[in-house]
C-alpha cells in the first residue's frame, strides 16, 4: 500500500519569501549530505524524509557528490521519489549542485559549462526526475570566466531543467558580479547558500548578506550547527556513532579548547532561556536580516524533531 503524508502536514511550518522572488521556503530545510548515501541504512533514511515532509520540510537540498559514494544521495533520493513522494512532487523544492570533483578526467570538477550541463543531466538521472526547482554553482572557480559558468546556469534554466539557480560559496565581488550578470538576463539569482553560525560569521563579516538583501536574493545558512558542534553532541565527549566519530568531515582536532569553551558558553546562554542549545543556535541564525531558511542535517527523525523546536 503507497505511503499518504499526513493531511496536516502544513499547520506548524513557517514560510519565508526568498528575496524578492515568487517563492516561500521553509525556516528549516534538510539537507542530504550525511545520511542518504550508500552505506546509510535506507529505512532510516527514509524515516528522516517522512518525518521532514510530514513537518512541512518542503525543501530538499542535495549535490552531485553528496554520498559517499559520490552520487548515491541522489540516487536514494531517487528511490525514495519512486517509493514515496512521486505523488507529491509539486510540493517538494529540490536543489542540487555541481561544483566539485565528481568524475575523473579534466570536464568533472568546477565551472565549466561542460561540467555544469553534464553533471545536472547525470543529478536528474540518479534523481529520477525530469526537472529541479533549483541549481546551484556549488563553488567559485577562478580559473574559468565567470561569464561561462553564468550563462550556463542561464541556459539550463531556459532548458527547462532547472527552475531557477542560486551560488555557494561564491566570494564577494565575483557573487555580485553574478547577481548582475543573471538579472541582466532575466534570471535573477533566487538564492545564496553560505555558512553562518554561532561559530562562523564569515558571510555577515565579507558583507554577502548585505549583499543578498540588497539585491533582493535569499540567503540559506548549510551547516547552522556546525556539524553537531552546536547541539549537546559534544558536550560531555565524543559519542559512538557521531560524525565527529567518524573523523572524515568532522575532526576532533576541531574541538579545540577555544572552541569547547565557546559551545560551553553558548550552552549557558541557551539554558538561561530555558532551551537546548541546538535551539538556540538555530534561532540566532534566524533573526539575522536577510537570512531566508536554515539547512539542517539529521542522523535521526529525532534529532530533527528537536531542531524543529526552534518555530
Ligand atoms: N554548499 C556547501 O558547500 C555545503 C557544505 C556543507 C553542507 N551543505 C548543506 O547543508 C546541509 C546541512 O549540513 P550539516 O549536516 O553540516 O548541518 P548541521 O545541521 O550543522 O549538522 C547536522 C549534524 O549534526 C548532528 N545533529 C543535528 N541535529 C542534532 C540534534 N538536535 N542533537 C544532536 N545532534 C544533532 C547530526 O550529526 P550526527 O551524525 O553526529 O548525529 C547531524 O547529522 C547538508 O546536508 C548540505 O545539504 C552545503
Amino acid at each position: 500500500m503507497n505511503w499518504i503524508a499526513a493531511t496536516n502536514r502544513y499547520d506548524v511550518m513557517q514560510y519565508e519569501r526568498c528575496g524578492r522572488s515568487g517563492v516561500l521556503l521553509p525556516k528549516v530545510s534538510l539537507g542530504f549530505w550525511h545520511n542518504f548515501g550508500a552505506e546509510d541504512d535506507y529505512s532510516r533514511s527514509r524515516e528522516i524524509m517522512r518525518y521532514a515532509f510530514e513537518h512541512g520540510i518542503t525543501h530538499f537540498d542535495l549535490a552531485n557528490n553528496y554520498g559517499p559514494p559520490y552520487g548515491s544521495a541522489e540516487e536514494t533520493f531517487g528511490r525514495l521519489m519512486d517509493d514515496d513522494f512521486r505523488p507529491y512532487r509539486d510540493e517538494m523544492f529540490i536543489a542540487t549542485k555541481a561544483g566539485y570533483n565528481m568524475w575523473p578526467g579534466p570536464y568533472g570538477n568546477w565551472g565549466s559549462r561542460k561540467y555544469l550541463m553534464a553533471s545536472l543531466d547525470q543529478s536528474l538521472r540518479r534523481m529520477r526526475l525530469d526537472y529541479v526547482d533549483l541549481f546551484y554553482s556549488h563553488r567559485y572557480d577562478p580559473n574559468t570566466p565567470l561569464e561561462e559558468t553564468l550563462q550556463a546556469l542561464v541556459d539550463i534554466v531556459r532548458s527547462g531543467k532547472a527552475f531557477y539557480v542560486g551560488i555557494s560559496r561564491w566570494p564577494l565581488e565575483a557573487t555580485r558580479f553574478a547577481f548582475r550578470y543573471l538579472r541582466e538576463r532575466d534570471v535573477p539569482c533566487l538564492i545564496y547558500q553560505g555558512r553562518i553560525n554561532l561559530l562562523d560569521r564569515t558571510p555577515i563579516e565579507e558583507g554577502i548578506l548585505d549583499l543578498c538583501c540588497a539585491e533582493g536574493v535569499g540567503f540559506i545558512s548549510f551547516s547552522p550547527l556546525a556539524q553537531g558542534l552546536l547541539t549537546d553532541r559534544y558536550l560531555y565527549g565524543i559519542p559512538e556513532g557521531s560524525r565527529m566519530s567518524k573523523g572524515k568531515f568532522l575532526r576532533s582536532e576541531m574541538l579545540t579548547d577555544k572552541v569547547m569553551s565557546r559551545i560551553q558558553q553558548y550552552n549557558s546562554e541557551a539554558q538561561a532561556e530555558g532551551r537546548p542549545l541546538s535551539e538556540y543556535a538555530l534561532s540566532w541564525i534566524l533573526r539575522q536580516p536577510g537570512v531566508t531558511s536554515v539547512l539542517v542535517g539529521a542522523s535521526s527523525p529525532e534529532q530533527l524533531q528537536k531542531n524543529l523546536h526552534v518555530l
